[in-house]
């Protein structure tokens, strides 16, 4: 047991007659009972349109709201709350990204650089906007160890490259890029740098100005916060010069029959009512990672993961991709077990109480570039323990057993 356990009520649960190990962290966290609380007290006592109204519940609304977006300023090192933009999750501030700047920006022949390890999210709208506008898409591919290696930043950035759009941990690999070197590297060739932080807000510190990103992305959901709230960090000078994404109520200034201008930022990019509940779970999740500390959670899932890497490699016809040094890895262990499909995989697992991600993991690109089609992936977060890891390997040892092997 670990104290964070009962903090964590969907933890604390049965499948198939065996405590639950919840291995899915990646694709989602649990939540712990002071944000399911502050969500609840939200929807009790504080619940309003915020921006709009002239009374004091929906100034109290407007104030939760306005005050999340300074909490996440405090905790991911943004010099200005107003270069904080609350969207639905990192897909929608990437979307947001490549419609507003990219298609206002691109030029035919410039080229976007992104890694071969991205979630389709970063990599499917850059598509689209360089078809619309004649650009090219360019690819950082991985060394052995699963890792953007230098020569691959030196030789892709060029000064044809506007946009360089990469992720800091990879979903599938949970291996840590060298970000800080690629966005010097595109700052010295003139193109914007953009960070997807989705799997490594969670796990790890993170200061965007330190980083120097022009933009950065996560979502809520991943970091103890409920779904529908994510954040995009945009520098101010950047966010002006764009132009809207959505548009509707309270991203205006003044509207005409032909003609509307526009609020300032960050308004100008949150068109409709706000998710103010997601973002009082945004701001109590990030209380509650500031209360364990985030050194605290890198290093107990560096632990973890260390143990992990340790433990699954015992077990014989297994295959871990990427490195297997946990230092240069986030909780995140891709795997397959030969002659059996992933799936197969996580129905024995899941017999055991184990829940583990398996399938593509919206990276296409990346199994095909791995030569697989799909991986087992097991993801950790702070609330795990060694003996999740010991029943994780256990039910592993069985699964070829179970489908007839002899070993
Ligand atoms: N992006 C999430 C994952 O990797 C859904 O599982």
């Amino acid at each position: 047991m670990n104290k964070y356990i009962e903090d964590f009520p969907a933890l604390n649960q049965e499948f198939n007659g065996h405590r639950f190990v919840y291995l899915d962290n990646a694709a989602t966290t649990q939540k712990p009972v002071s944000v399911i609380n502050a969500i609840d007290d939200y929807y009790r006592k504080n619940n309003a349109n915020p921006h709009r109204g002239a009374y004091a519940l929906s100034v109290k609304a407007t104030e939760l709201y306005e005050g999340a977006r300074e909490v996440v300023r405090d905790f991911i090192g943004a010099e200005k709350s107003k270069e904080i933009v609350f969207v639905r999750n990192a897909t929608e501030a990437l979307n947001l990204i490549a419609f507003s700047y990219g298609l206002t920006f691109l030029n035919p022949g410039d080229e976007i650089v992104i890694s071969i390890a991205e979630h389709h999210s970063n990599l499917v709208p850059w598509q689209q906007v360089a078809k619309a506008k004649g650009a090219e898409l360019k690819y950082l591919y991985l060394n052995e160890e699963g890792i953007i290696p230098k020569e691959e930043i030196e030789s892709k950035i060029t000064s044809n490259t506007k946009i360089v759009s990469v992720t800091q941990v990879s979903n599938v690999l949970g291996t840590i890029n060298p970000v800080k070197e690629i966005i010097e590297k595109a700052h010295s060739v003139g193109a914007i740098a953009i960070v997807d932080m989705a799997q490594s807000v969670p796990h790890m510190k993170v200061d965007v100005t330190s980083l120097d990103a022009d933009f950065a992305v996560f979502s809520g959901h991943k970091m103890l916060a409920p779904m529908g709230i994510g954040v995009l960090y945009g520098k101010e000078a950047l966010l002006e010069k764009m132009p809207p994404f959505l548009c509707g109520g309270d991203m205006i200034e003044y509207v005409w029959e032909q003609k509307t201008t526009f609020a300032e930022v960050p308004q100008k990019f949150e068109a409709g009512t706000q998710n103010v509940g997601g973002a009082v779970g945004l701001t109590e999740a990030i209380k509650y990672i500031n209360k364990v500390g985030i050194e605290t959670i890198e290093a107990i899932e560096k632990e973890l993961t260390s143990y992990a890497l340790e433990k699954l490699s015992e077990i014989p016809h297994i295959t871990i991709y990427g490195t297997k040094d946990a230092a240069k890895k986030a909780g995140v262990i891709s795997f397959n077990i030969d002659d059996v499909h992933p799936h197969d995989v996580a129905t024995i697992l899941d017999s055991y109480g184990i829940g583990i991600r398996t399938g593509h993991h919206c990276a296409n690109p990346l199994m095909r570039y791995m030569q697989v089609n799909a991986t087992c992936r097991a993801s950790f977060y702070f609330y795990n323990t060694k003996e999740d890891i010991d029943d994780l390997a256990n039910g592993l040892k069985n699964v070829r057993k179970w489908l007839g092997y002899g070993s």
